[in-house]
């Protein structure tokens, strides 16, 4: 709750640098993706895990959201450029709608940027395309299932 006397907290976002931050961001995503949405906890966490930037949402020294990008070795068939692929991305129910998602995107296609890279895609659900459109993604393809749930494949150029 905020109002001009008690403004709404700031939120930051930070990369994951210790691997207790990176416990932070798994916590989020289990919440999120396994209690919320049932994905079995076998596929939540992956082996990209390891390799990913991760990005945490802040606010008052709480941990309330999180997102990864994957650098993919090489671009999809016909396509050239260096591409990346952002994922994961999860914001506790109660801080949603609150521009948490759009702030932890805009961060990791910052760091996309950084390391060249000339394309995102991300893989939507379909309740989520709107977040993904009016951050500037396009759908490419057609509906498919991942982890139970029909999901959208988006792209970005940078
Ligand atoms: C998808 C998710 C990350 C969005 O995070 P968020 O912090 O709620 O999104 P934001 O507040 O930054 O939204 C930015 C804009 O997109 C809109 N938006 C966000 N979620 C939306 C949705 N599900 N449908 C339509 N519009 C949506 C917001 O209203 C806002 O619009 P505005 O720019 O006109 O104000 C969040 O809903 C979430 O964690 N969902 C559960 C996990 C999940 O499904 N992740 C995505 C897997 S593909």
């Amino acid at each position: 709750m905020s109002n001009a006397e008690n403004p709404p907290r700031p939120v930051t976002i930070s990369q994951v640098k210790t691997e207790a931050e990176l416990w932070q961001a798994l916590a989020i995503r289990e919440v999120v993706f396994i209690e919320e949405q049932h994905v079995p906890e076998g596929i939540e966490r992956d082996a990209e895990d390891v390799k990913a930037y991760h990005v945490l949402a802040f606010q008052g020294g709480h941990a309330i959201g999180t997102g990864r990008l994957v650098m993919l070795s090489e671009p999809p068939p016909g396509e050239t450029g260096r591409w990346a692929q952002i994922g994961r991305m999860a914001v506790l129910q109660a801080h949603r709608k609150a521009r948490v998602g759009a702030m932890l995107l805009t961060s990791l296609e910052d760091e996309a940027r950084r390391r060249g890279v000339s394309d995102v895609v991300l893989h939507s659900q379909l309740y989520a395309l709107e977040f993904y459109k009016k951050q500037g993604y396009e759908p490419m393809g057609g509906v498919f299932k991942e982890a139970g749930i029909d999901h959208l494949k988006m792209r970005k150029k940078l």
